[in-house]
């Protein structure tokens, strides 16, 4: 609902992420490595190649955001949109420039505008106005040049975004997003607030910066920065929802954040669990969600001290990437105690308090879940997720547009100074913002008594847990602002560009993702035929892929902690058979690649007792399906 007064909150919101525009995208090139979609002939479609590792054309981009005009821009309250909105380094023969990752970012910005933009308010001297609702975007690894490498701020990035960006970024908060990229905006004022990170800083994969551990990193810094944001939200009774690019990663094969970022961050989601109503990330590409589980926070971790924990980039090899979801499905196993799912069944009380004990009582507080949106650029199908959340209570309030910020409402929580002045380093602002916090918190100084074993781990302030008598938070138990589901949508690129289909002759049984090194050889062969579209293509529009409430599989009523939990068991059971002859050929093979994937001895042995191998999951099946979107032909498993 939208007027000049205001907005009315329709409780929904959009994620969208991994868009990679691609201005020299070629029709009918070749898709091959070599040629990446911008030149020789091949079978490049009107909207994009499907399944390929070529990014996005301007047509894909156009389309896209028109249908989100004519079909969401009423109907959602803002917009995560989480990064990597320039197009690949893929291609030796036409290098990525500075101008052009700054040119592709404001492309989209463009495109945000002609959905959302009040063009009535783009003359005047507010540029955080020019927008119907909030728009909050982040830096992916591709956003800045090299690729991946982020230095520590203010650096030519920084201010570079935030001239891109400043229409979203508000007034209040420019300074500390030129210090570190990192910034938060009030989607519901006084109510609600999505926190954007800068996760380059918590990436293994950026050279230049050394995680979160030694105080002279961005890393700490951020996490520092975070958590007395997330203390001051607490105090003004508010809500958050977290996001960035690159998401907590971290199974066998994958380990996305530097280890010692990875155990604040989780030690801040159990700290402010009272607070937190999700977190959402891109990057990845595929459809799926990570936990949690709080009891990998390290003892020391939880006194206050860290180590600098070196980790290993996390390079993908085509194994690892097949393994990736099998090592969630194992983890899950794992840390939901499901390899002992039949002691832990709930039929009796007994079992049942030994189940709650073990996930962390009834709303099962043991866990955190972060969201995982596939792309826009088609490496499967396009896809976008509209959130429900829950806005009972606010439903008939009427909010500002976007703007600039309205007064605080005066509440009994201690005034903190919430902006930087143009005098201070954000040094100075962090420390004032600690004196300030002194007063309220009683655990802030706890870590500086303690003592580090000399020159091993770095000192930090402990984050504030809430209060033993707060209630769950708002992703534990449903209340207002809890996630009550999603709908996935996506593009059926291959219906859309008229059946022309790239690959009869087949590709690897899981595709290709993440770093897209791996050439289909068989493409070639393709290109040889010279094969050309039958006819013009189709109407492009996105389509349901699927819901988490009410639909089939999934059966979720809500995304609270204790859905995703009961899913993931689901995930991880290997009984239900119950479904047609033809899923079970195609279960049979996704089985037998999963279980090449995960040959580690341990977890040979865990089926091996368990003696249920081979019998097929719908649930798990469905998980896989999902996070390719659909695109995964069963027919091509078994070629
Ligand atoms: C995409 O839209 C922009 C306007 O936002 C327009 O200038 C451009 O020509 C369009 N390109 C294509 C390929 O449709
Ligand atoms: C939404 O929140 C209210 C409390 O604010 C709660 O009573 C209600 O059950 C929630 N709705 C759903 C569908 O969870
Ligand atoms: C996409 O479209 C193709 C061609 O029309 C069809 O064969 C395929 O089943 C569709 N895939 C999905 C996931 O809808």
């Amino acid at each position: 609902g939208d007027n000049a007064a205001g907005r009315k909150l329709t409780g929904r919101f959009l994620h969208i992420t991994d868009i990679h525009p691609d201005p020299f995208y070629k029709l009918y090139s070749s898709t091959d490595k070599d040629h990446a979609c911008h030149r020789s002939k091949g079978p490049a479609g009107v909207y994009g190649a499907e399944s390929t590792d070529c990014d996005s054309p301007v047509s894909l981009v156009n389309e896209t955001f028109k249908w989100i005009k004519e079909n969401l821009k009423n109907e959602v309250d803002f917009v995560i949109w989480t990064g990597d909105s320039a197009r690949h380094d893929n291609d030796e023969l036409i290098p990525r420039t500075r101008n052009q990752i700054v040119a592709q970012n404001e492309l989209l910005v463009e495109k945000f505008f002609e959905v959302w933009g009040k063009p009535d308010n783009y003359e005047d001297d507010d540029p955080t106005n020019d927008f119907t609702i909030p728009i909050v975007p982040t830096l992916g690894n591709n956003d800045v040049l090299p690729h991946n490498i982020f230095l520590e701020g203010p650096n030519t990035w920084t201010r570079k975004y935030l001239d891109i960006w400043r229409q979203f970024v508000p007034e209040e908060q420019r300074h500390q997003f030129q210090r570190g990229g990192w910034y938060y905006v009030e989607v519901i004022p006084n109510k609600l607030a999505v926190i954007s990170l800068n996760t380059l800083y918590f990436y293994t994969k950026n050279a230049a910066v050394d995680g979160c551990a030694p105080k002279s990193e961005p890393g700490y810094e951020h996490m520092d920065w975070l958590r007395i944001q997330l203390d001051i939200f607490r105090q003004r009774g508010m809500k958050v929802m977290l996001m960035g690019h690159v998401p907590p990663a971290r199974t066998e094969s994958k380990i996305s954040w530097d280890e010692a970022c990875w155990q604040k961050y989780t030690l801040w989601m159990e700290q402010y669990r009272d607070i937190i109503v999700g977190s959402f990330y891109g990057h990845m590409n595929i459809d799926h969600f990570i936990v949690q589980d709080f009891k990998d926070v390290k003892k020391s971790t939880r006194n206050g001290a860290i180590k600098a924990m070196a980790v290993e980039e996390d390079d993908f090899t085509v194994d690892s990437d097949r393994s990736y979801l099998i090592e969630l499905r194992d983890l899950w196993l794992e840390i939901i105690g499901l390899s002992d799912a039949d002691d832990v069944s709930k039929s009796n009380s007994k079992k049942n308090k030994k189940y709650l004990d073990h996930i962390g009582g009834k709303y099962g507080e043991r866990y955190a879940v972060s969201h995982v949106n596939p792309s826009i650029v088609p490496n499967y199908f396009p896809t976008i997720r509209v959130y429900q959340y829950n806005i009972t209570g606010v439903q008939d309030t009427v909010f500002p547009h976007p703007g600039r910020p309205v007064e605080a409402q005066g509440n009994s929580a201690p005034q903190l100074p919430l902006t930087l002045d143009d005098e201070q380093t954000l040094d100075e602002y962090l420390f004032a913002l600690e004196k300030a916090q002194e007063t309220v918190s009683t655990t802030g100084a706890k870590a500086d008594k303690k003592k580090g074993k000399a020159g091993k781990k770095h000192k930090f302030h402990l984050p504030t847990p809430p209060s033993t008598t707060t209630p769950p938070g708002p992703a534990y138990s449903a209340q207002m602002f809890s996630l009550l589901g999603y709908t996935q949508y996506y593009a059926n690129l291959t219906h859309i560009n008229n059946d022309f289909r790239l690959f009869d002759i087949g590709r690897g049984a899981f595709g290709q993702w993440m770093e897209r090194k791996d050439a289909v050889d068989e493409r070639v062969e393709i290109e040889k035929d010279g094969k050309k579209p039958k006819s013009k293509p189709k109407k492009f529009k996105f389509e349901v892929e699927y819901e988490t409430r009410g639909g089939k599989t999934y059966k979720m009523d809500d995304l609270l902690v204790r859905s995703y939990i009961t899913l993931a068991e689901r995930i991880g059971e290997r009984k239900d058979n119950s479904f047609s002859e033809k899923d079970v050929d195609f279960l049979k093979d996704v089985n037998d690649v999963v279980n090449e994937g995960v040959d580690t001895e341990k977890k040979k042995k865990k089926h091996k007792k368990k003696g249920k191998k081979g019998k097929i999951n719908k649930v798990w099946f469905e998980f896989v399906r999902r996070a390719f979107v659909g695109s995964m032909d069963p027919q091509e498993i078994e070629e």
